[in-house]
């Protein structure tokens, strides 16, 4: 087990983010952790050979990121008689550790935490950060606190079982990570390594989180509140991607729709002479070679409710809604626009 970083957090406490080679290795881990309340999903847990006692196991999926999942782990966490020494260890993708977190950030005022996260997804973008939350009200993430883990513990070999849709879901991420990223060495290792990644070598995987970790770290710990508008550029795609599941009833995945959305991005940065045209070539042959289909027109008599589903957006400050264009590599510049430029940018392709 390698402790590969070591997150500082407000107040001077740290998230230690650990690298391990096995589940047996997890295993040895957890057995540190003897006051403590495990929680997973059914499809999750059954990476596990043999679940503590007392574990919180919900259904899977979003749906169940609601405060009746929340009320199931606090009282959980009371039948073990946990202590605020006690520790919540979530076992899952984002839903799971999303809930286990804000469960343990209100338990007697804050308990301990620990993520182990099992999807590509939580592994590189929803385990740091401390964002924590619920969906209330049909509305996602409406209830959440800022509880950082004080360890993260990530297994690459839990992705072998991880369904193809919710892979690519995560690789969507990863790849904006490379774009933000000054640092070319995550852009080279992806274009590298594409055959060794899909087919989900640990090692190739391992290496992939790290790169991609890192760039994550160097936006939340220069805004880790996001108070300052620096962290918003992890945004990037997003405000197009989030309009795009909306209009198509949430058929396509995040992924799919943020890796759509960096295009378009790039596509209103170019139109605007923000975005050099060739980064956005190179980010879209990156794009292109991990299967996202960044071409995807929006048509004219579905415009209006991608443009209602865009001004929704719980982004959306002051009145006006901020996209993150890109100036070229690891630079990105916050900045509303134009329905116009909006509507150029996802129509006309070709
Ligand atoms: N806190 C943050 O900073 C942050 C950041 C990004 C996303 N999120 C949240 O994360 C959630 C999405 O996370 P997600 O994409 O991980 O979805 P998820 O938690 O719903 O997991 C996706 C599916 O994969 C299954 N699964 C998980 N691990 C598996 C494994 N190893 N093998 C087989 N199946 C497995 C799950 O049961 C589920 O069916 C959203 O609710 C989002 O709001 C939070």
């Amino acid at each position: 087990m390698e402790r590969i970083f070591a997150v500082p957090l407000k107040g001077g406490a740290v998230t230690d983010v650990y690298m391990l080679s096995s589940m047996d290795e997890l295993s040895g881990k957890l057995q540190e952790y003897d006051r403590s309340i495990f929680i997973s999903d059914e499809n999750a847990s059954k990476l596990v050979e043999r679940i503590p006692e007392g574990a919180v196991i919900i259904p899977p999926g979003e749906r169940m990121k609601g405060w009746d999942s929340v009320s199931r782990m606090l009282s959980g966490a009371l039948e073990l008689s946990l202590a605020r020494d006690g520790v919540f260890i979530g076992f899952g993708g984002g839903v799971v550790l999303d809930l286990a977190a804000f469960a343990s950030s209100v338990y007697m005022r804050g308990a301990r935490l620990v993520l182990i996260p099992t999807t590509l997804l939580s592994m590189v973008d929803a385990t740091l950060g401390g964002k924590t939350g619920f969906d209330y009200k049909g509305i996602k993430n409406l209830v959440g606190t800022f509880y950082p883990a004080e360890a993260v513990l990530i297994v690459p070999e839990t992705l072998r079982t991880l369904p193809d849709s919710e892979f690519r879901s995560g690789l969507g991420e990863v790849v904006k990570h490379a774009l933000l990223s000054e640092d070319t060495r995550l852009w080279k290792f992806l274009k590298e390594n594409h055959d060794r990644i899909m087919a989900r070598d640990s090692e190739a995987l391992s290496e992939m989180i790290r790169l991609s970790l890192e760039v994550k770290i160097w936006y939340i710990t220069r805004d880790p509140e996001e108070k300052k508008g620096i962290r918003s550029a992890l945004n990037l795609g997003h405000t197009f991607g989030h309009a795009l599941e909306s209009v198509n009833g949430f058929s396509i995945s995040h992924g799919e729709g943020v890796a759509w959305g960096m295009h378009m991005a790039l596509r209103a940065g170019t139109a605007l002479g923000i975005t050099p045209e060739n980064f956005r070539e190179q980010a879209f042959s990156l794009l292109s070679l991990y299967g996202f289909d960044c071409r995807y027109p929006i048509p004219d008599d579905g415009f209006p409710a991608f443009m209602k589903a865009i001004h929704s957006d719980k982004k959306k400050k002051g009145g006006s809604v901020k996209f993150v264009l890109m100036e070229g590599q690891g630079r990105p510049v916050l900045t509303a626009l134009d329905d116009a430029v909006v509507r150029n940018a996802v129509a006309g392709f070709n």
